[in-house]
């Protein structure tokens, strides 16, 4: 879920321009200047990959790049971390299996 309006704790979210993503096929909406990780939880997508060993599911763990357990194909390019990977239009993102432990 996103912030979508402020309250007086929080400064005013000014979002990106809307783009067009794809995700495992199905066309979705992010904004600009978010993280793949951030638009794939907007969607409700909690599971990112599985190991390739043992099938555990992974996902956001860190959120800074240092755990890579976020790992997601991008345009073709597999293993990019999703919460350091911001969005483009048309970006191409699949989920599922992963090809490391
Ligand atoms: S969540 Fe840890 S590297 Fe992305």
């Amino acid at each position: 879920m996103r912030i979508v309006k402020a309250d007086r704790a929080l400064p005013e979210v000014k979002r990106g321009a809307p783009v067009k993503i794809w995700v495992d096929g199905k066309q979705a909406e992010a904004f600009l200047g978010e993280t793949v990780a951030t638009a794939l939880m907007a969607m409700g997508i909690r599971q990112f990959r599985k190991t390739r060993h043992k099938g555990q599911p992974r996902g956001v763990f860190c959120g800074m790049g240092i755990c890579y357990e976020c790992l997601v194909t991008i345009d073709g390019v597999e293993n990019v971390r999703a919460c350091q990977t911001t969005v483009q239009d048309g970006m191409e993102i699949l989920t599922g299996e992963g090809t490391i432990e």
